[in-house]
């Protein structure tokens, strides 16, 4: 198959582009290396550097190459300039999928896969989160990626489209941006790495779902095959604290760095965790990876660079 790719220089789509190529799928990949590197990029795939909120250009691109699928991971990721910025959020997040979709739906593509939140998308409710539970997202991020799923039910509807939207929680993995504020366990990697004490947000006792980037890639491997057309969560249902990552962390980089405090973010959602039963249901997807486990997989590749 010919799939098209955005944001594919970036951590997560870099490793579903090998993920593809591995099984033998043409790769065009489309990317701004805002924060992508062209070093992450599949030998065997096409990189054409643009940005998905330039209409005209990325309309061409998908005109000229005619993806029979795309999947869609570009996109702006911090929670905390989304607030600070929201037009600039709403500029890549929104717009920018917009102006993928009316190429798309000019050329008749078969499938969208798209990057959504789980950890942003349902507010502050009784975790496992669900996807019968109403989404209630409380920053311009949650907002905008809630739109572009929004977008993609209206081009299925009107266009026949069929899509998928994965609900990531929280992914980590070797190649993560250590310089966005979401990613805690490249943050502490490369700081303790670096010899520099991390400071950890608050009292440590916050809990997310972390789920492993290789799982990750299998979910958009599955949703190539699958008839099923919606929102899916893809977690792992457990919770882990701040705390303990920066104890696997340690643990796993070999290191006696002792956890410093520094004060609560503001406005934090205290717990997060996302029910995959849907996913196990419609795709026959668990997430396999443990996270000591991954993080042994993160420190590994830390100690490469
Ligand atoms: N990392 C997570 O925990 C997580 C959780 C939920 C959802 N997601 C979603 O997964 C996707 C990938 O995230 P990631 O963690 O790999 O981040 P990332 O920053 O490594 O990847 C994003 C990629 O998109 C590119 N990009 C950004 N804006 C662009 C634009 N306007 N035009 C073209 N390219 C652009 C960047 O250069 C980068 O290569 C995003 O859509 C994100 O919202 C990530």
């Amino acid at each position: 198959m010919k799939i098209l790719i955005t944001g594919g220089a970036g951590f997560i789509a870099s490793h579903v582009a090998d993920a593809y190529v591995a099984n033998g799928h043409e790769v065009v990949i489309v990317d701004n290396l805002s924060t992508g590197k062209t070093k992450f990029v599949p030998e065997k795939a096409k990189f054409i550097e643009a940005d998905i909120t330039d209409k005209e250009t990325i309309q061409r691109i998908i005109r000229e190459e005619k993806p029979e699928v795309i999947n869609h991971h570009a996109a702006h990721i911090q929670v905390g300039y989304s607030v600070e910025n929201p037009q600039f959020d709403a500029e890549n997040n929104i717009i920018g999928i917009l102006n993928i979709m009316e190429a798309a739906k000019d050329i008749g593509v078969k499938k969208v896969i798209m990057a959504a939140t789980g950890g942003a998308m349902y507010g502050n409710k009784q975790t496992p989160f669900d996807e019968t539970m109403k989404e209630q997202p409380l920053s311009p991020y949650g907002i905008s990626k809630r739109a572009g799923e929004l977008y993609l039910n209206y081009y299925h509807e009107l266009y026949n489209i069929p899509f998928v939207s994965l609900r990531y929680s929280n992914v980590y993995g070797p190649r993560q941006n250590a310089h966005g504020e979401s990613g805690v366990v490249a943050i502490f990697s490369e700081m303790i790495m670096a010899g520099k004490t991390p400071l950890i947000n608050g009292d440590g006792t916050h809990t997310r779902d972390y789920v492993y980037v290789g799982d990750v890639v299998k979910a958009n491997l599955l949703a190539l095959e699958t008839e099923f057309v919606g929102e899916l969560n893809i977690g792992t249902t457990t919770e882990i604290s701040t705390n303990e990552v920066f104890d696997i962390v340690v643990t796993e980089l070999g290191s006696d760095i002792k956890k410093e405090y520094g004060p609560a973010r503001p406005g934090e959602q205290v717990t997060s965790s996302l029910s995959y039963q849907k996913a196990k249901e419609v795709l026959g997807w668990e997430p396999e990876m443990s996270f000591p486990e991954g993080v042994k997989k993160v420190a590994a590749w830390y100690k490469e660079q």
